[in-house]
């Protein structure tokens, strides 16, 4: 999947900062370059912080409307009616204060692309009229009675399992099928072999030119960084990373254990240490290290296997439960090896 012809370049991707070269993160690059080529709906997907709106904005730039809008909206932001008015505009006079007639986004998107952010938030109704946009390209504008048409290019995201939520009637079938015609997964920063170290210098990077200050990243705190779940992924990355950032006067940016809890960085004492005893105890290097080889082993199990937890399992020598109660408690999703790229052969 990740073909010499479907790589993309070196500059579209630093224009796009698009920074990591796990396998799972190139996979997701080589399916957007492929997806930027056509015209058709794509569904972005992913935990928080994974670079969902990144991913939009490559599909876009990437692809033949590149010099057209783009156009994002984040469905989860406003009510219900208000987001119908965004989208499709109204008339005059459709409600007391439409005092004159306005175009929405999508007449703002014509000839470009619509990023639907936070997706899974539409109301009903919005999901009936963008289903029908997205059907035959034609809308209403609220208390319009002409029929509108617009050429746009739908990039819809969410945080949520739509499946999920079509199961809990909450969302419509219809309009998920619509919308997941493609589908493009990111990968949580957890399963990015490789990718916290590369992402971390480049972000320091970017922040020694904002600050005009050049800090460098201390070895051992990337230890600490590569240890780490994140939960947040890569929004989290960068914020752990400002935070030590702006708090050290240092030329080196230290993190430590209560760098990950906001909550827990505040009194002085913490800030204090911050600049001070940087080896961590024994017990927990211990534990961290014996934590940062079981999750790179089982990872590359994984992507030997394609996936298939049974003969990952065999071939560590472990029992399938075992193996499976090990991948969990890493938070390793074995669909996100499936149909890898490695030869059977390699499953030894
Ligand atoms: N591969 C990446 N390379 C560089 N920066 C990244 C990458 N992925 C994400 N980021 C950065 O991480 C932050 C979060 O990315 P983004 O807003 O695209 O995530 P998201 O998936 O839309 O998150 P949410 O679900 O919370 O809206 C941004 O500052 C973005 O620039
Ligand atoms: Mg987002």
């Amino acid at each position: 999947m990740v073909g010499a012809a479907a790589a993309m370049t070196h500059e579209d991707r630093m224009r796009l900062n698009l920074v990591g070269n796990s396998p799972a993160f190139l996979a997701a690059l080589a399916l957007i370059q492929r997806v930027a080529r056509s015209d058709a709906t794509v569904l972005i997907q992913g935990e928080t912080g994974t670079g969902k709106e990144l991913a939009a904005r490559a599909v876009h730039y990437l692809g033949a409307r590149r010099d057209q809008p783009f156009i994002p909206v984040n469905c989860g932001a406003l009510p219900d009616q208000l987001i119908e008015n965004e989208l499709f505009g109204h008339a005059r006079g459709a409600y007391t204060d439409a005092r004159d007639t306005t175009a929405g986004l999508i007449a703002d998107a014509d000839g470009g692309t619509l990023f639907l952010d936070e997706v899974e938030a539409l109301s009903m109704r919005a999901q009936v009229a963008l289903l029908r946009f997205l059907q035959d390209g034609t809308y209403r504008a609220l208390g319009g009675k002409q029929e509108r048409r617009a050429q746009v290019r739908i990039v819809a995201a969410s945080n949520i399992d739509l499946g999920e939520l079509v199961r809990r009637g909450s969302f419509r079938a219809d309009f998920m099928y619509r919308l997941r015609l493609l589908a493009v997964d990111l990968p949580p920063l957890r399963e990015r072999e490789g990718d916290v170290a590369q992402l971390s210098h480049n972000y320091l990077r970017r922040l020694s030119q904002q600050y005009r200050e050049v800090k460098l990243l201390d070895p051992q705190s990337l230890i600490a960084l590569q240890m780490h779940a994140w939960p947040g992924n890569v929004r989290e990355l960068e914020n752990v990373l400002h935070r030590e950032f702006l708090l050290t006067d240092d030329a080196t940016v230290r993190v430590r254990e209560w760098s990950f809890d906001p909550a827990s960085n505040r009194g002085p004492r913490q800030v204090a240490a911050s600049s001070g005893e940087n080896m961590l105890d024994f017990h927990t290097a211990k534990e961290r290290a014996i934590g940062e080889f079981e999750r790179g082993y089982l990872i590359r199990a994984m992507q030997r296997t394609g996936g298939n937890v049974s003969k990952a399992a065999l071939s560590c020598g472990k029992e399938r439960r075992a193996f499976g109660k090990l991948l969990k408690k890493y938070g390793i999703d074995k669909d996100r090896y499936r149909g890898s790229d490695a030869p059977a052969e390699l499953a030894r």
